[in-house]
Formats: structure tokens, C-alpha cells, sequence
């Protein structure tokens, strides 16, 4: 019986939503509601996995092939407006994509598909960072591993100290 009703609720989610996967939609539903006065659009959620939406399954948002979110301190969440955020293939194609107000960059499948493992760079206002291959293996979301706090287990949010203490 509790199959039969998971399977109606599946069907009745997929005319709803084309979506029907159960741990897809948890991880979906567990980014929570969109913060208050801010829109879906390019300037939303950020420092979230973006691509844990925007995942080209059928009836999501706009699929993304890499995407994410640079700030500018460690310390706090201002975002970094107008970073260039350079993706090295393992092919060796590359892509640009800049930041916008919120820090959020994202490039499409079509503008970019990268074979993995990639490598990142970011640069804002003459400062790079850059970031060793071997750390995207498989992820075009940031947020994967970039999630505050920082620790053993994350990498904390993507920033470019402005003191440029960086290399
Ligand atoms: C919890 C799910 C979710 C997350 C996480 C998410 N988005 Fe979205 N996004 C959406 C939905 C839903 C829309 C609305 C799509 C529509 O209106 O057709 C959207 C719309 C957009 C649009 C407009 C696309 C279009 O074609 O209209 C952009 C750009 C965008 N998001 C960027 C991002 C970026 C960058 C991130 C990460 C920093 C992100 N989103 C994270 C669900 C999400
Ligand atoms: C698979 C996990 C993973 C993914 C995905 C990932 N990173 Fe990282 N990143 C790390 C780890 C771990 C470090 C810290 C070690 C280092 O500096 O290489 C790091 C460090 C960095 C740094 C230097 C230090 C900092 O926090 O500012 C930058 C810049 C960076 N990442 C950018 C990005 C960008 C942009 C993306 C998305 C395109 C991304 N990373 C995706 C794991 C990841």
C-alpha cells in the first residue's frame, strides 16, 4: 500500500514537476526557500550548489554545466562583483565566465563542458587565485565543497582576500 501511494505521489510529482527522484528532491528541498526579495534569476542563492538544481533534468531550472559563487573575504559572505573566473579543461579548452553583483557566475553546457579534472582560477582585480587540478574531480558546483564553515571536510566558501595575501 505504501508503495502504491509513493508511486501515485511519484506520478502525481512527475505531472507536476517532470521530476520523480527522491533523493534529487531532498537535496533540492533541503537549499530551502529562495531569501527574502530576491528572485529566481542570476543573481539568487548564493554560495549554494547551484547545479544541484540547475541540473538539466527534465522540468529544472536552465541546466549549467559549471556554476558557483566567489566572495570576497574569508571572514564574511560580500560577494566579489566582477571576478573573472577562468575553467581550464583537462582538454585544455578553457572558459571565462565574470561574477555579477551577487558573485554569482555560471556557463552553460553549451557555452563549455569540461572534461575533468579541471582546473579554476579566479581572479579579481589583478589578484589570482588559483587552484590545483586534482581538487574539481567531477563537480561543476562550487558549492560541493565549498561550504562554510570551513574544515576538515570543506573548503569553506570561495574567496579572493582583498589584502592580496595570496600568491
Ligand atoms: C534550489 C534550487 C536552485 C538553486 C540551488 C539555484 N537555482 Fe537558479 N533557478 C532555480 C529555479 C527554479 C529557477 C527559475 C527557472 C525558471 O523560471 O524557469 C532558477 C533560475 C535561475 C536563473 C535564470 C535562468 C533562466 O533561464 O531563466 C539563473 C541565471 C540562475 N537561476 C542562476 C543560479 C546560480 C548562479 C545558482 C547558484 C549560485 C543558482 N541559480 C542556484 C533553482 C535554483
Ligand atoms: C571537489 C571539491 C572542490 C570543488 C568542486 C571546487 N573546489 Fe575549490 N578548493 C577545494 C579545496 C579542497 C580547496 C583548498 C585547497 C586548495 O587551495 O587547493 C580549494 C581552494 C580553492 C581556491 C583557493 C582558496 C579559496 O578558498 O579561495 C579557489 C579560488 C577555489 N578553490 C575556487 C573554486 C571554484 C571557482 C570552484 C568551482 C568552479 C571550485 N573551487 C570547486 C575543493 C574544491
Amino acid at each position: 500500500m505504501r508503495t502504491l501511494l509513493f508511486i501515485a505521489a511519484c506520478l502525481a510529482a512527475t505531472l507536476a514537476s517532470l521530476s520523480c527522484d527522491p533523493v534529487h528532491d531532498s537535496a533540492v528541498d533541503a537549499l530551502g526557500a529562495e531569501a527574502p526579495g530576491v528572485s529566481k534569476g542570476p543573481k539568487h542563492r548564493p554560495g549554494q550548489p547551484c547545479i544541484t538544481c540547475h541540473d538539466g533534468s527534465l522540468g529544472s531550472p536552465q541546466h549549467f554545466s559549471v556554476a558557483g559563487t566567489i566572495f570576497l573575504n574569508q571572514e564574511d559572505l560580500t560577494p566579489a562583483n566582477g571576478a573573472t573566473v577562468t575553467l581550464i579543461s583537462a582538454d585544455n579548452n578553457t572558459a571565462q565566465a565574470v561574477t555579477n553583483s551577487a558573485g554569482n557566475f555560471y556557463v552553460t553546457p553549451q557555452q563549455f563542458t569540461p572534461a575533468y579534472p579541471m582546473k579554476v582560477t579566479v581572479d579579481y582585480t589583478g589578484r589570482v587565485r588559483a587552484k590545483m587540478t586534482s581538487h574539481v574531480g567531477r563537480d561543476g558546483s562550487c558549492a560541493d565543497c565549498h561550504t562554510d564553515p570551513a574544515g576538515p571536510t570543506s573548503a569553506g566558501h570561495v574567496f579572493v582576500p582583498v589584502d592580496g595575501v595570496t600568491p
